[in-house]
């Protein structure tokens, strides 16, 4: 969704507003905004299109000042152009706001503002903000901005600056994420870290509820008219682990980290033979009288949830429920008192997933979550978090912390199926020595660059194309889909392989592209015979298996033969190259990769 920023300090706050949108495009970039004041004076720019259009503007300008806020925008309401980009401000460009989220009560303040004489100029919701500010205010620029906010309905983060107040900046979150950071001689405001660590570690998470007013040399964070003591949050990630470090792009580097992240996050959790997850509180009884798990997530994270199911029930013998998050909370879960739900977010800031979380809690679940993101809503609001350590992700398209959600849910698993007897210790021992070699087996695709490069080139005018797989492999190949539709823009489909000829095979004709998963020894057979019932309408076939022998060659018109792995683990295996190839068809076609047009990497509006 949109990035925001804000500077007050002893530094001139344009370069420095710049630099936090630059470093947060990925939430949002069909246009971007800047509010500054100079002399006195609010000064802004705002265009449509990347935040390189905005630069290009503000090059002849001369705006030394250290107040100043940013907005890279992802459009909710009205269409992206100069005019719906943010800051926004009230009539007489006194307060300029800057927001993440929806007001859904904007129609009826819009109504009521303009009968009071407010001129409005956007199509925004977030333009009733700055208006009701000049409403209330009377002198004093926290209650006018209090008064402003108790009047929104919906989600929201808000950072506002004013001419009147020049010495501050404002910000307010409501189920929207915002973190303060202090400096030196400067303290900052944004949606997000990554837009911080070239300036300080040290950060205030808000909680929702928070109003922080930010000025060079202090701030203070009020909530329900008290001032409130924040601890400090030092984040620990190295900076440049949230740069490119020499890739055309962070999803490659992203994809190249996989080993590495999975490495981290195995180890978090891994002895040398055993599993350690005494953060999930689980007593041996506790395990045995689970009647079911709930996974909650949306997008890639809710693919993860669909292995962890195949996983959790085969090996823990546990009936798993998984859920779109964005569903759940709609169709009145059944849950009980005590029924554990497991939320799964990469960012930790999925609005939809957010929102199902609280659900659960309300119905007296209690509450497990895997994230990426240690600070984020989930996190805090989870009863036990079991983070991934894949570090931050930047691109848009989820690599590394799908294949890290993957070891968690494994883990998960063999920790269940120990504590309720489900599942022999040789068995377990053997799954837990292939975690341990996963990292140095992740490497091993990383080296086939070339070949999914001149395959990538083939695939390439393709319009629609077919993922199958079975058992894992269904689950697997509807990632696979995802990553190559959302930053290639072709139709890619998946299918458990057994559903084909239920309908879809209607769509295999001459030279239809078919990309096949087989990582399940045990479905080699039914998988061969899905392969084949392709091959015999004029599909072509692009093979992805780690069967370790030669036979399946004449199955396939192109085939990527991967290691053997434990079966388990064949899907987080499987997904390196077919993420690689996704990478490479949208080069191919030109697409910008890391920001594939229509979305933003931390969807935090349901
Ligand atoms: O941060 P989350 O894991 O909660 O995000 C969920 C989805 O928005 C995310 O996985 C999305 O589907 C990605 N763009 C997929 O690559």
């Amino acid at each position: 969704m949109c990035g925001l920023v804000g500077y007050v300090g002893e530094r001139p706050a344009l370069p420095i507003v710049l630099e936090g949108l630059r470093r947060m495009e990925y939430r949002g970039y069909d246009s971007a905004g800047v509010a500054v004041i100079v002399d006195g004076k609010l000064q802004w720019a705002k265009k449509k299109g990347r935040l390189e259009v905005l630069e290009a503007e503000l090059q002849t300008v001369d705006w030394p000042s250290g107040v100043g806020i940013g907005h890279s925008r992802w459009a909710s309401h009205g269409e992206p152009s100069d005019i719906n980009a943010h800051p926004h401000s009230d009539c007489n460009g006194h307060f300029m706001i800057v927001h993440n989220g929806i007001i859904e009560n904007f129609r009826e303040l819009r109504a009521e503002l303009e009968a009071k004489g407010h001129r409005f100029s956007s199509q925004t919701d977030t333009e009733v903000v700055p208006h009701l500010v000049e409403e209330l205010y009377a002198g004093n620029l926290e209650q006018a901005f209090l008064g402003a906010v108790k009047r929104l309905r919906g989600a929201f983060a808000l950072i506002l600056v004013s001419d009147l107040h020049p010495d501050r900046v404002l910000a307010y979150r409501q189920s929207s994420p915002l973190v303060v950071g202090l400096g030196d001689n400067g303290n900052f405001v944004a949606s997000d870290i990554p837009a911080l660590l070239p300036y300080t570690r040290e950060v205030y998470l808000l909680e929702d509820g928070e109003l922080a007013v930010v000025t060079a040399h202090e701030v203070r964070v009020m909530a329900d008219g008290k001032e409130v003591e924040k601890e400090v949050f030092h984040v620990d990630w190295d900076p440049l682990a949230a740069e490119k470090g020499g890739y055309e792009h962070f999803m490659l580097k992203e994809i190249h980290e996989q080993p590495q992240a999975v490495l981290a996050t195995a180890a978090a959790y891994l002895n040398e033979n055993s599993v350690n997850l005494a953060e999930l509180g689980l007593t041996e009884q506790a395990a045995r009288s689970m009647q079911k798990l709930t996974i909650v997530a949306c997008g890639t994270s809710y693919h993860a949830g669909l292995v962890g199911k195949y996983v959790i029930e085969d090996l823990a013998r546990l009936p798993v429920e998984v859920d779109i998050a964005s569903e759940f909370r709609y169709r009145k879960p059944v849950l009980k008192e005590g029924d554990i739900v497991l939320v799964i977010s990469q960012s930790g800031e999925t609005a939809d997933t957010l929102a199902a979380l609280r659900e659960a809690k309300r119905l007296g679940a209690r509450v497990w979550a895997i994230t990426n993101v240690l600070g984020s809503s989930v996190a805090r609001e989870a009863d036990a978090v079991l983070p991934t350590f894949a570090g931050p992700e930047i691109a848009v398209a989820s690599t590394k912390a799908y294949t890290t959600q993957l070891v968690v849910l494994t883990l998960i698993a063999i920790h269940l199926a120990q504590l309720r007897g489900t599942a022999s210790n040789e068995e377990l021992a053997a799954l837990v020595a292939a975690v341990h070699n996963l990292p140095a087996l992740l490497e091993e695709p990383l080296q086939q660059q070339d070949r999914l490069q001149q395959l990538a080139k083939t695939l390439t005018t393709h319009e629609d194309i077919f993922f199958i797989g079975r058992g894992l492999d269904f689950a697997g190949s509807l990632e696979a889909a995802l990553k190559l539709k959302e930053i290639s823009y072709i139709h890619a489909e998946a299918l458990a392989a057994g559903e084909l000829k239920h309908g879809t095979l209607a769509l295999i004709t001459q030279g239809t592209p078919v990309v096949c998963l087989l990582t399940q020894s045990q479905l080699r057979e039914k998988m061969e015979s899905s392969i084949e019932e392709v091959a015999a309408r004029g599909g072509e076939i692009f093979l992805f298996d780690t069967m370790g022998d030669g036979e399946l060659e004449r199955l396939a018109n192109w085939r990527l033969p991967l290691s053997p792995v434990h079966p388990v683990l064949g899907p987080v295996l499987a997904i390196i190259p077919l993420q690689m190839l996704a990478y490479f068809v949208a080069l191919e076609r030109g697409c910008d990769v890391d920001k594939p047009r229509n979305l933003a990497k931390s969807v935090t509006i349901e």
